[in-house]
């Protein structure tokens, strides 16, 4: 059944484009072939304009070098360059001030900004589109956008990993139970167990890094899919835009999609590990473990019951995890089965990109803030330590350095704890004659020693160990990275 399309209703509105705009479907700029124009539920199904409004920035810069180049090349007249460009700097005025009209009838930002160039300066910007295809253009504009989205984010790492140290710094002094399957394992600085998060912060910002070497590739010049037969010149345009280097193969070019999906999962790989530090500090914030609390402003009460303080920052950092990674995996089953090159199914990379991008951003900024808001519970920890078995390795590693097999020595101080357990003592309080009953080479003051927790720590002194002058020497190598980290620029 044929649907008829209104063209008789071209209200306008500026501001955030919403679905709820109309539209004139014949005068958009393939209306030529067409008798009829789509209806208007069909033509809000297939406008981007909504989400991709967010590209303007990029598609504006991307059309002025796309002009100087088609000036440059004689492609276009001078004169008429310079009317076009002077035409898309208005244009961006007028979206920073709140003043575009947008027109859903003109499907993406692309269009609007073209239409937009033509009532402005007439017939010459109809000339922009040469040697282009906006299959071209939003593969370049989305280049663009992650680029810089990988910049912004690399900074935000930046500075969440700050904080990271200066917690680290500052507590040195603090031993806790680490923990393996959620059992107390062994102690371990407090700053240790922190860093490990710096690390995992420091990969995804390698990562991001990593994957900016494909988003810094410039698809312009590809046309819809072949290439075009004007005498561009691409290197020209891809270093008016900062770029480092351009695609080789045309159809490659406007059907690759990876750069896309490298962002989406770097960043489900970031949001996994501040899931997991989340968890912790909604398990350490629990009354069961009180070892630290967090700002109230990172926290909220109960509507029921008054002595609640609930983590709900952390708790949603751990739930927005969820969407991140069901981002990454909307793309990837989009792109799966899309043969080349371009097609409309790809006009969905835009939201999960947009989602994510938001949630990535707003998750590093809070939480550079809550850390900087937790208070430490030394006392509670340390009692914690006081009354467990987590020094037991210690002596079974003592027996073994005294040249026992060391399965004998791990059998000898199994039996040992499960004396302490009968016995309801904590290693802490044996006495030098009960550990002479489990192994005579336990005997003496040295043994007695191991089961200091600090004592423990101390002697983890290899690289990457847990002893306080390993983890001074490892804050050192962090600072390091984060001061060359911190020097990375991304060009535009
Ligand atoms: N809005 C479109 C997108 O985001 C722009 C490219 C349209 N190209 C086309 N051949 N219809 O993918």
């Amino acid at each position: 059944m044929k649907q008829k399309g209104r063209s008789d209703n071209s209200r306008r509105s500026s501001g955030t484009p919403g679905r709820e705009q109309s539209f004139s479907p014949l005068s958009s700029p393939w209306g030529g072939r067409f008798s009829e124009g789509p209806s208007e539920e069909i033509a809000l199904f297939t406008a981007s304009l909504p989400f991709d409004c967010r590209l303007a920035r990029e598609d504006i810069l991307g059309s002025i070098a796309h002009c100087r180049m088609l000036a440059k090349t004689g492609i276009l007249g001078k004169q008429e360059s310079e009317l076009i460009i002077k035409g898309l700097q208005e244009i961006e005025e007028e979206i920073a001030a709140g003043r575009f009209p947008y027109d859903i009838a003109f499907e993406d930002i692309h269009m609007n900004i073209e239409k937009r160039l033509i009532d402005k300066v007439g017939p010459a910007g109809g000339k922009l589109h040469t040697a282009r295809s906006r299959n071209d253009q939003v593969a370049l504009d989305m280049h663009m956008y992650v680029k810089r989205q990988i910049g912004e984010t690399d900074r935000l790492i930046g500075a969440l990993q700050e904080v990271i140290l200066k917690i680290a710094r500052e507590n040195l002094d603090v031993v806790m139970p680490g923990y393996t399957h959620l059992q107390r394992a062994q102690p371990v600085l407090f700053s240790h167990h922190l860093l490990a998060y710096f690390w995992m912060l420091q990969r995804d910002r390698e990562r991001y890094r990593d994957a900016c070497k494909r988003a810094d590739m410039m698809p312009l010049g590809a046309g819809a899919l072949s290439g075009t037969g004007f005498p561009i010149d691409r290197e020209e345009t891809a270093g008016e835009l900062g770029f480092g280097r351009l695609y080789e193969n045309s159809i490659d070019a406007v059907s690759d999609r990876d750069f896309v999906l490298e962002f989406l999962s770097c960043s489900a790989l970031l949001l996994m590990h501040l899931s997991r530090l989340s968890e912790e500090l909604v398990l350490w914030s629990s009354e069961e473990f009180s070892f630290l609390e967090m700002g109230d402003a990172f926290t909220t009460g109960s509507s029921m019951m008054p002595q609640k303080k609930n983590p709900d920052v952390a708790e949603l950092v751990r739930a927005k995890t969820g969407r991140v990674y069901g981002n990454l995996v909307s793309l990837l089953t989009v792109m799966k089965g899309l043969p080349l090159a371009y097609n409309k199914d790809m006009q969905e990379d835009k939201e999960p990109l947009f989602d994510t991008v938001d949630t990535v951003k707003a998750v590093l900024s809070i939480y550079t803030e809550l850390l900087g808001s937790i208070e430490i519970k030394k006392e509670n920890i340390k009692a914690v330590l006081e009354n467990d078995f987590s020094t037991a390795t210690e002596l079974a590693d003592y027996l073994a350095s005294r040249n026992v097999p060391f399965r004998e020595a791990h059998h000898a101080v199994g039996k040992l704890i499960r004396y302490c357990l009968e016995k309801g003592k904590p290693l802490k309080e044996l006495t030098a004659g009960e550990l002479e009953a489990f192994h005579p080479l336990l005997a003496g003051e040295e043994a007695l020693k191991r089961l200091d927790y600090y004592e423990a720590v101390k002697v983890k002194k290899c690289r990457g160990g847990t002893a306080p002058e390993a983890v001074k020497e490892q804050l050192l190598a962090a600072e390091q990275c984060l001061e060359a980290g911190n020097n990375f620029i991304i060009k535009k």
